[in-house]
């Protein structure tokens, strides 16, 4: 049987994914950086690296740094910006993608700009949903990050929800402090699903000082699967019908069979396949040959 013809395939959240596994947000580029080496479409699909409205550069070097349980990141959302998203890289989708799902990661600085970013690429197509990265530090609010506020959910899911008929997601820190509570508020707002987790915050030196040039950064890798799966059996158990995402620390199938059992429709992986950029589409044909 081929890729494409699985008689398990996933429906959900208006599509159907060929099996559950996606690249997370932000280790995938737009699909095409990765497209010589990694063939997308036996994938369920993708989470494109964060878009905001204005074109941004990123944190100060470095901004990654490896240790015994994963790894830090401070990317700091570095994006060309949602004009030459849309022009190019969703372009590049719409011509190059046909089995393999894709869900734009969308980053705002302020509440507004999260709506305003979906305003701007719904027209285009080429992606199934919208992953609202609400780890983002509020700007107007002295960076305390969106998702941690239930009324900025509120408001920020709301106004998104206007934008778009397309599913919206909404990607939640571990770190808060009541996530199935959150993810609640942001679904009562009109979210369709929500993904869990993101990074958690974290710092490693080295000898004297941060080895992040931006000082601390976001955790992720085999230290987060524990996390990641409690993050989803939370919220599966808050809400039953909603689409989840799970990710944290996925690196075999058992990992991906744990989300599942854990109450996840679809999982991620991200730093796994940082390291090894082919196990992800491996891990999904193992998945198929399971189940097709
Ligand atoms: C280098 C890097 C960049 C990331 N960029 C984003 C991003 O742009 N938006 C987002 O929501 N999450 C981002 N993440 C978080 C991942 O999507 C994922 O939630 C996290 O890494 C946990 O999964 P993992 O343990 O499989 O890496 C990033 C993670 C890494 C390692």
């Amino acid at each position: 049987m081929t890729v494409g013809q699985s008689t398990q395939a996933i429906a959900v959240l208006g599509t159907t994914f060929q099996n559950p596994i996606l690249l997370a947000a932000g280790t995938a580029g737009f699909g095409r950086e990765l497209a010589g080496t990694v063939d997308l479409e036996a994938l369920g699909g993708f989470v494109t690296k964060a878009v905001s409205v204005e074109p941004r550069g990123g944190n100060r070097a470095p901004r990654v740094a490896e240790f015994d349980g994963g790894m830090l990141n401070s990317i700091g959302l570095a994006n060309p910006g949602l004009r030459v998203v849309a022009s190019e890289d969703l372009r590049w989708i719409n011509d190059n993608l046909h089995a393999a799902r894709v869900l734009v990661n969308v980053v705002g600085f302020v509440e507004d700009e999260y709506a305003r970013v979906i305003e701007g690429l719904d027209p285009i197509g080429g992606m199934v949903g919208y992953e609202l990265n609400l780890s983002c530090p509020n700007t107007s609010a002295g960076g305390l990050e969106f998702g941690a506020d239930p009324e900025a959910v509120r408001r920020i899911v709301v106004r998104c929800r206007s934008a778009t008929g397309r599913p919206l997601l909404a990607k939640l820190s571990p770190a808060l402090p009541d996530v199935p509570g959150l993810a609640a508020a942001a679904v009562a707002a009109g979210a369709d699903g929500i993904s869990v987790v993101n990074t958690m915050p974290g710092l490693v030196y080295e000898a004297d000082h941060p080895r992040l040039g931006n000082g601390n950064g976001g955790m992720s890798g085999p230290a987060l699967l524990p996390v990641g799966l409690l993050a989803t059996v939370r919220v599966r158990r808050a809400l039953p019908d909603i689409p989840i995402i799970g990710l944290g620390g996925i690196r075999t199938l058992e990992h991906v069979r744990q989300y599942l059992r854990a109450g996840a429709n679809l999982v991620a992986i991200g730093t796994a396949g940082l390291a090894d950029p082919r196990l992800p589409e491996r891990l999904a044909r193992q998945w198929m040959q399971a189940h097709g």
